[in-house]
């Protein structure tokens, strides 16, 4: 299908040949902008921004770089290709064709996936809008708005479906997307995690790494649905998600960095010193990583869970790889580990596997979430230090399902309630360190400068030097 990019609304959906729904989409995009000049990016609005613009779904050549004032964006609306011949894969349905339209009995379940997910797009965007303001450098400030466009392009993508899929009560729903505020007390964003707030740079990194990378695992479950368009467009969402996790684990690896390199040149571990020297201590570092992987395996679900079940036996969302697994794809039969509390213990248990998808998902996440750990670590190696970065238990500090309450040190110990009051501060990233880290942040945009708490980049952006004029202020 050719891309109708001219349209008001790039598209390779064919929009142009359902005039009902094309209008309907016309309909909803002032109300985007709307949303998008209250909430979006702060003080953003005039500069023009170079930015990657999805222009079609070739792996080769996706992508557009070019400048443009965020409003006038093109959040366009990209399915991945479609295969003709596409099964289920798994659950009931398995081997039957994939549905092109809703199966009837499984509307409300698809459509509560499609608005939980899409929820969490303007969210980090409302999460984020305050700092451009504290921007380290021109560099930073541009991906940080490559992200936010993309969030946006992520939200139309599920408002495509809601629009094209589910009638009147999609449009609502589409609606409602653009009512609920992040942190809001009386209309929050659905999920914890959405509405914490994002208040500073090592937040922000901590946030794309992280909880971006919750987002992938989500995406790579709903890109094995059987309800095709969910398929394939999350298959395309994956290949801008791909940076958000980039800009996260460079981010992070450049504050460290930027440490360590201080930590050499003043021979000092002290965490007041590098304070006074206006870098970030490992300690905190470690601190605010607790807090945002603690925090982000929350939004995997509870442990055990009968919705995970039935999203699966009914073809909605599989596992993470789905078809690269040899069982059958059915699990009626099959078990998976999980943890229990028995007498305030931790304890291994077992689950009927199709009950504990969000943990076998959770899994997989610490999995990759780990890995970039390491890497991590790998910096600080390099540099002869001795001191090392680690993922809390998945026990530790969590919100959500049998764990939630457990009082537990981040390697894995229960403590009492005493210990824990006091060692808090020591596990989660406290007042004072947000306070000290906020102390940091002041706007750097310069081309080519960098807050002294940050490395520089080592990789370019479509190959642009690193000086180079990433957003023009006007
Ligand atoms: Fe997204
Ligand atoms: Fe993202």
């Amino acid at each position: 299908m050719t891309i109708t990019y001219a349209d008001r609304i790039p598209n390779n959906v064919d929009l142009g040949g359902d005039k009902l729904l094309q209008r309907a989409l016309e309909h909803w995009q002032p109300e985007f902008l709307k949303w998008w000049t209250d909430m979006g990016p702060e003080d953003s609005h005039t500069a023009d921004v170079y930015l990657r613009t999805a222009v079609s779904v070739h792996p080769s050549g996706w992508a557009h770089f070019d400048y443009v004032k965020m409003p006038d964006y093109r959040w366009g609306i990209f399915l991945a290709p479609g295969d003709g011949e596409r099964k289920v894969n798994f659950g009931d349905h398995k081997g039957e064709p994939v549905w092109q339209d809703v199966p009837g009995e499984h509307r409300a379940n698809l459509r509560r996936i499609i608005v939980t997910q899409g929820d969490t797009e303007p969210a980090s965007v409302e999460q984020q809008r305050h700092l451009g303001l504290t921007c380290p450098s021109q560099y930073d400030l541009r991906n940080l708005f490559q992200v936010n466009v993309e969030e946006g392009r992520h939200l139309w993508a599920m408002v495509y479906l809601l629009h094209r899929y589910f009638g009147r009560d999609g449009r609502e729903e589409a609606e409602a997307l653009l009512q609920r505020r992040s942190g809001d007390r009386d209309n929050p964003r659905i999920l914890g995690a959405f509405n914490e707030r994002t208040p500073d740079w090592l937040a922000f990194f901590m946030f794309t790494y992280f909880t971006d990378r919750d987002g992938k695992f989500q995406l790579l479950a709903l890109a094995e649905s059987g309800f095709d368009p969910l398929a394939r467009t999350t298959r395309f969402m994956l290949m801008e998600e791909a940076h958000h996790m980039y800009v996260g684990e460079a981010g992070v690896g450049r504050v460290i960095q930027r440490t360590c390199e201080v930590m050499l040149e003043h021979k000092t571990d002290d965490p007041d010193r590098l304070r006074a020297l206006g870098v970030i201590d490992l300690p905190t570092v470690q601190r605010y990583l607790n807090f945002h992987f603690s925090v982000t395996i929350d939004l995997f679900g509870a442990d055990v869970s009968s919705n995970a079940a039935t999203f699966y036996s009914s073809g909605l969302k599989g596992r993470y790889g789905e078809t690269k697994y040899g069982d059958d794809h059915i699990l009626r039969d099959a078990m998976y580990p999980v943890l229990q509390v028995i007498d305030g213990r931790l304890a291994a248990g077992e689950a009927p596997a199709l009950n504990a998808l969000n943990e076998k998902l959770r899994d997989d996440y610490i999995k990759d979430t780990v890995a970039g750990v390491g890497r991590w670590n790998r910096i600080i190696h390099k540099l002869g230090i001795p001191c090392e970065l680690t993922v809390p238990h998945k026990a530790f500090n969590r919100k959500i399902g049998p764990l939630a309450g457990l009082r537990l040190s981040p390697d894995g110990r229960i403590v009492s309630e005493a210990e824990w009051s006091a060692r808090q501060r020591d596990w989660l990233a406290t007042d004072e360190d947000r306070a000290f880290v906020a102390s940091l942040m002041g706007r750097v945009a310069t081309p080519g400068a960098y807050a002294n708490w940050i490395s520089p980049p080592t990789l370019a952006i479509n190959k642009q030097p690193a000086d180079f004029e990433f957003v023009r202020f006007n």
